[in-house]
């Protein structure tokens, strides 16, 4: 099974992923994330990389589309409950994954922006296990220190006003015409303004899991 996250920034789409990967199996292939890694290995890609991440902009489809290819034949994602968090985010990238990307359901997960940027500037990240907490809403045990393994936490460098600004921006721009290409049975949109296990709950339901 293969379902696409889709929303924009801060909207929960790591947090339900998670919560899905915990509790029924899935495989969390976010490519945030695998961007991240692309900046932390210090490769030349990885600095161009950095520098649109860090100011709010999307990365363009020949920097996207080999690092995931790459990516989801090494876990060999068509044996295994996949979920696709942040892709595709423009129709080019849907247009350009038809050959691969043969999913299930994209659930579009939606919030007011007000909680948006709330969850966004008050969002602190496990380091090494990748656990994701906020400072009111879901927060860690002891301050900035991570519950499951004990790493310092720390905040993103795109959660930054100006940058949250610019991804917000460029959700509705490039991202959310994506909505619109899909047929409309494979496209389930879900409010996500409420707690976690509420969103979470919703969306097992949605899907009859
Ligand atoms: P990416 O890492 O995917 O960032 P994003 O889409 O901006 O989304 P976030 O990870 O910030 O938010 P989220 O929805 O996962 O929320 P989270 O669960 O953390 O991408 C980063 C960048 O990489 C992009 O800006 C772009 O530059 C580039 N990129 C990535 N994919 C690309 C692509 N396909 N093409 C081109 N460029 C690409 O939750 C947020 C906070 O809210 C947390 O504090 C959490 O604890 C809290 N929270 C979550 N849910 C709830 C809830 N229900 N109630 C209360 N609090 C909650
Ligand atoms: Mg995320």
């Amino acid at each position: 099974m293969l379902l696409l996250f889709f929303g924009p920034s801060g909207v929960g789409k790591g947090t339900y992923a998670r919560m899905f990967v915990e509790r029924n199996g899935f495989v969390h292939v976010s490519t945030g994330d695998i961007l991240r890694a692309e900046v932390a290995s210090g490769s030349k890609l990885g600095k161009e990389v950095e520098k649109l991440i860090t100011s709010g902009k999307f990365v363009p489809q020949e920097m996207m589309n080999p690092l995931l290819k790459a990516y989801l034949e090494k876990i060999d994602y068509k044996h295994k409950k996949v979920i696709l968090d942040g892709y595709p985010r423009s129709l080019e990238q849907a247009e350009g994954s038809k050959d691969f990307l043969n999913f299930d359901y994209l659930l579009s997960f939606e919030a007011n922006e007000k909680t948006l940027v709330d969850r966004l500037s008050k969002r602190w990240t496990c380091p090494k296990c990748g656990e994701i907490y906020h400072e009111i809403n879901i927060p860690p045990k002891v301050k900035w220190i991570c519950d499951k393994d004990g790493a310092k936490l720390f905040q993103r460098d795109d959660d930054k006003p100006e940058a949250i600004k610019s991804r917000l921006n460029e959700y509705k721009s490039k991202a959310e015409p994506v909505l619109n290409y899909y047929p409309k049975k494979k496209v389930l949109r879900l409010s996500a303004d409420e707690d976690m296990e509420t969103v979470y709950k919703r969306a097992i339901k949605v899907l009859k899991l």
